[in-house]
């Protein structure tokens, strides 16, 4: 079977209702996304931080994987399919995706401030002030923020390299270094992106821009890889 890897941004979650970064000017839901979304962020003001999170991570357990997803998911009918998703949401698992990497971590996991590979399961549940991981110290959300380390870059890159076909969806490619995972894709394979606006690529070469939103875009794209 070929090797499909698809690379997601908050684009292919935006039509199941969870606001994209960009397109709200760096702002989500009135939140300065580098202010809550950043190590200093953190240590300027652990309340604010909490409290951005436990709303998202309320909403997205509110919502539903939509058509997009759902043609990622379907495409295992056919081929090998990787996912790597720099979403903190679980849609692409909720859709049936069955091999996922968040690079940027997950909003139902908190680990220690401290430790990192100390992760608990929250669901759904918010994290308060207090909150305490099992080494004593705060817990804070399992995400990997502005001015952190992405420690699964490495796989995520080796994922890349082996991809037959290569699908960006929905992700303005402007934050890295995920972004950076398109120069990982060997050469000559089939590369396509499916997003109405135009991603911050250096070059166009090689790939197929499929300007549409996820929805219909990736269907249309699953119809055509099915029937090859
Ligand atoms: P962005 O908000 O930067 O980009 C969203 C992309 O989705 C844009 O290219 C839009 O054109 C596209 N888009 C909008 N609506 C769409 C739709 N209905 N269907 C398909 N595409 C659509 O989001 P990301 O690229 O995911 O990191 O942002 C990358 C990272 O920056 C995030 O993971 C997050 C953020 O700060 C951290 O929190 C570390």
């Amino acid at each position: 079977m070929s090797n499909v890897v698809v690379l997601s941004g908050a684009g292919v979650s935006a039509e199941s209702g969870l606001a994209t970064f960009r397109d709200s000017g760096g702002l989500w839901e009135g939140y300065d996304v580098q202010e809550v979304a950043s190590i200093r962020g953190w240590n300027l003001n652990k309340e604010k931080v909490l409290d951005f999170y436990n709303m998202r991570r309320k909403q997205a357990a509110g919502v539903r994987p939509n058509k997009a997803h759902k043609a990622i998911a379907e495409l295992e009918s056919k081929f090998d399919v990787t996912v790597v998703t720099q979403n903190v949401d679980d849609l692409h698992e909720k859709a049936g995706s069955s091999s996922v990497v968040h690079l940027h971590g997950m909003l139902k996991q908190a680990r220690s401030e401290k430790d990192e590979s100390i992760i608990v399961d929250i669901g759904s549940n918010p994290i308060n002030p207090g909150d305490k991981a099992p080494d004593g110290s705060q817990l804070r959300p399992n995400v990997v923020w502005f001015g952190e380390p992405v420690p699964m870059m490495e796989t995520a890159a080796k994922i890349v390299g082996k991809a037959d076909i290569f699908i960006v969806i929905g992700t303005s490619l402007s934050v890295y270094p995920a972004a950076s995972l398109v120069s990982y894709t060997r050469k000559g394979i089939p590369k396509f992106i499916v997003d109405p606006s135009t991603p911050e690529l250096y070059s166009f070469d090689g790939w197929t821009h499929i300007r549409k939103k996820g929805e219909e875009g990736m269907s249309e794209l699953k119809k055509q890889l099915m029937n090859q």
